[in-house]
């Protein structure tokens, strides 16, 4: 069997569609029959990517590719990059304005999470080109 792909466009500031991407994942990991485990971890570190991308960004693409050992979820933004990605990937940093901040959201925990909740993760960014993080969960017998 060939790897599955899909990708996901993600608007800057849509708080309307905010959160689709991760729930239409989490949908097809579903309908994979894939174990509620590992749906949950992919679905929390999808949703954090999808979030930052609104928030933060111009604007980017969520994909997902699922092969017989992994899920791989990339998030990927054309701008403005992180300056101090040590400094970005610590608890409770946060640039998020008040506004964002009444929305609930600008904990700082994000990108924490993400690590977290990924076997292997991987952060580059450039400042004026954008942002791109990979996660990737491994599959176990079951999953
Ligand atoms: N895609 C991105 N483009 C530019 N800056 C980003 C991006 N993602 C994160 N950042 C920067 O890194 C900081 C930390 O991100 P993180 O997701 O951990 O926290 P947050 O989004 O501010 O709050 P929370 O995720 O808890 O709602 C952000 O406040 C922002 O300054
Ligand atoms: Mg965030």
């Amino acid at each position: 069997m060939g790897n599955i792909s899909y990708e996901f466009p993600v608007a800057k500031d849509d708080f309307e569609r905010a959160g689709e991407a991760s729930s239409k994942i989490k949908k097809i990991l579903r309908q994979l029959g894939m174990d509620s485990g590992i749906i949950r971890r992919v679905a929390i570190g999808a949703y954090e990517a999808e979030m930052n991308l609104v928030i933060h960004s111009l604007g980017g693409v969520i994909s997902i590719t699922i092969d017989p050992e992994s899920i791989i979820i990339t998030a990927e933004d054309n701008g403005p990059g992180i300056e101090d990605i040590e400094l970005a990937m610590k608890e409770g940093y946060s640039t998020a304005p008040d506004r964002i901040r009444e929305m609930g959201f600008g904990a700082g925990m994000g990108l924490p999470n993400m690590k977290k909740c990924s076997d292997d993760f991987i952060i580059e960014s450039v400042v004026g080109k954008g942002t791109k993080i990979v996660m990737k969960m491994m599959l176990k017998d079951g999953d």
